[in-house]
């Protein structure tokens, strides 16, 4: 529901361009328009005649019930001059030509139309993947063992694999580390792999491999994390934030990008970190 909110105010965005493009349209194609508008506001402020019963016997200062007795003073009341009539006169050929106010004001108009549809649709196509497939649902990172196989090395080194589209690093977690962890059971891991969130959670950093030591290190601060995520050192209040994963039907490994799962630092570490020299 939420990712949809911001498509339907891309939309509403897109219905009131139109609409604005439209009423411009029609006051550029009406030279006449702002008159036709200030003449009917006139007509409306016009108050309609009130009938008025004037009595012989109100005139002569009895009181009569039934009737508004109002005297009028002939000579003091100004005979109000009634409206002038509205001329109307056929358009000249020129003034039904397009003139250079009429040109501009259409070419601005379409500009700004333009450029209105453009941004919604842009917007749109940015918002778009969020609901079809992007980061925030559910990916599909491949089969589960060829995955397995291209991470986990057959001398145990780890060689994560980055994914763009949901922001996430697939390395081996392998059964005897999850085991009496603070991941088990957590749903951020199946078939020995793990889905790492790219994001530093100090301060947001992007958060590069470093193979020589087997770990995460982030070069805007220092905080150092091992293979699985966990913290080792730094200022980061927490261990990697991770995805909830899991395997389909198929054997294919499916990243949940709209669960993420924060843990506390881990206390029992369940890789080892450094196995090399750091890369910061
Ligand atoms: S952002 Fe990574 S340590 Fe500060």
């Amino acid at each position: 529901m939420t990712d949809l909110l911001p498509i339907a105010l891309a939309a509403v965005a897109v219905l009131a361009a139109a609409a604005a493009f439209t009423i411009a349209w029609r006051r550029s194609n009406d030279p006449d328009w702002r008159a036709n508008v200030q003449a009917k506001a006139a007509a409306a402020d016009t108050p309609s005649e009130v009938p008025v019963t004037i009595t012989a016997a109100a005139a002569d200062g009895e009181e009569d019930a039934g009737s508004v007795a109002v005297l009028v003073d002939e000579e003091e009341t100004p005979e109000e001059e009634p409206p002038a009539p509205v001329e109307y006169r056929a358009a000249t050929e020129e003034e039904m030509g397009m003139t250079r106010r009429s040109f501009l004001n259409r070419a601005l108009a379409s500009m700004f139309g333009l450029f209105l549809a453009g941004f919604g649709m842009a917007s749109l196509a940015f918002l778009w993947p969020k609901v079809k497939g992007g980061f925030g649902s559910d990916i599909d990172a491949g089969d589960a063992d060829e995955i397995l196989a291209q991470v986990l090395n057959p001398d145990g080194t780890v060689n994560p694999m980055f994914l763009p589209e949901a922001r996430a690093y697939i390395v081996p977690m392998l059964e005897d580390s999850v085991s009496g962890s603070q991941f088990e059971g957590n749903a951020t891991v199946d078939a020995s792999l793990v889905a790492l969130f790219q994001t530093c959670v100090h301060l947001g950093c992007r958060v590069p491999w470093c193979a020589p030591s087997q770990g995460f290190e982030c070069p805007c601060h220092g905080s150092k994390y091992n293979s699985v995520g966990e913290y080792i050192a730094g200022p980061a209040p927490r261990n990697l934030d991770r995805f909830v994963v899991g395997v389909n039907d198929r054997n294919r490994f499916i990243i949940s990008t709209g669960s993420i799962i924060a843990t506390s630092r881990a206390i029992r570490k369940s890789v080892r970190y450094p196995q090399g020299p750091s890369c910061i």
